[in-house]
């Protein structure tokens, strides 16, 4: 086997400590894994200014794949002004890699809202309202006007929904939903469903649905087994992936891959938790989101014997650990998965 020379980017709160657990499972499965860390985040952002090195984004071109654990200051901090490292540090990473997919899937545990639920949802991640169009005039006055436009391109959009068609066909339910809200975003939305449309003609095998993303939600809550790949758009793919989380067993359990399909350049795997400040360094964090995000590191790599090895491990402790209910620590648990392999 080849060997991976990954960028380990564990950033603030239980970050670190979930990346050292998806690293060690990894390992155990027999991968040769070179790491590098980079000390980058909310704390490094406090201790000395600095969001984004010059030459960051090019020192990890160099490597493999990203492993992200975490970004952000506790909650009720003042010291990182909001914003300030989602898009001075999270979002270049994703704009200037071309991470252009943001893949979340979900598999339900026994307890959760969803407990039989398998879906995947593809989460355009370059475009929609996180590319920063807009502006304030007037500012702290009774006459001030605030615009935030959505950007969305033919290219960005046929892309991304190209890439959840070769998904739902790999599949064996072989099935898309498209989720955004046509009925009042007439322009993006026309966009969204015309190119869906008219991709959908050569994939005849896939069958297809549309569903507005305010009824999504309430499908998500109470019917979220008629899911299996859905694709929306940047802002709506964020929401509906922290709902969809929650329904199937809680945002612990939620891995994802931002991944540039055509691998001119590395991807970026992190576990959607975020960083958890109250339960960081008490061995309380659940790593399973961080080892299954890894698991779709190596699969995007080619490793996709392995990375199923460790995805199954994953799933079936971690519904034995939902079943049971009993809590384990952060190190033992990757102790456990990794034995498992
Ligand atoms: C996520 C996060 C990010 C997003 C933030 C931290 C920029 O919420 O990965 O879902 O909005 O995409
Ligand atoms: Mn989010």
């Amino acid at each position: 086997m080849a060997q991976y020379r990954v960028a380990v980017i564990g950033g603030d709160g239980i970050g670190p400590e979930v990346c050292d657990e998806a690293i060690k499972v990894v390992r155990a499965a027999g991968v040769d894994l070179v790491t590098t860390d980079y000390e980058l985040g909310a704390a490094h952002y406090v201790k000395t200014g600095e969001v984004l090195p010059t030459g960051l984004v090019d020192e990890l071109r160099t490597f493999d794949a990203v492993l992200l654990g975490a970004i952000g200051p506790a909650i009720g901090s003042t010291e990182v002004p909001s914003g300030i490292l989602e898009r001075g540090l999270l979002l270049p990473l994703r704009f200037q890699l071309v991470l252009y997919i943001n893949m979340r899937p979900f598999n339900g545990v026994p307890g959760a809202i969803a407990p039989e639920c398998d879906f995947i949802v593809i989460r355009e991640n370059t475009e929609g309202p996180y590319v920063g169009e807009g502006g304030q005039l007037r500012r702290g006055t009774p006459y001030e006007v605030a615009t935030q436009g959505s950007v969305n391109t033919r290219h960005g959009v046929e892309r991304c929904v190209r890439f959840s068609f070769e998904l739902a066909r790999s599949r064996p339910r072989k099935h898309l939903t498209l989720v955004h809200k046509t009925n009042v975003l007439t322009f993006s939305g026309d966009l969204w469903q015309r190119t869906f449309e008219e991709v959908a003609q050569e994939y005849s095998d896939v069958e297809t649905a549309y569903n507005h993303v305010d009824a999504a939600c309430i499908y998500f809550a109470t019917d979220a087994n008629r899911y299996d790949v859905v694709v929306t758009d940047n802002l709506f793919g964020d929401i509906l992936t922290d709902l969809a989380g929650a329904i199937a067993g809680g945002i612990g359990f939620a891995a994802s891959a931002n991944l540039n399909p055509e691998k001119t350049g590395p991807s970026l795997f992190e576990p959607v938790h975020g960083a958890a400040h109250d339960i960081a360094g008490k061995e309380m964090a659940n790593p399973l989101a961080a080892i299954r995000s890894a698991a779709m590191m190596l699969d995007h790599l080619g490793e996709s014997e392995i990375a199923k090895k460790i995805t199954d491990a994953v799933l079936t402790f971690g519904s034995e650990m939902a079943a049971s209910g009993t809590s384990m620590t952060t190190s033992a648990i990757g102790d456990a998965v990794a034995e498992r392999l």
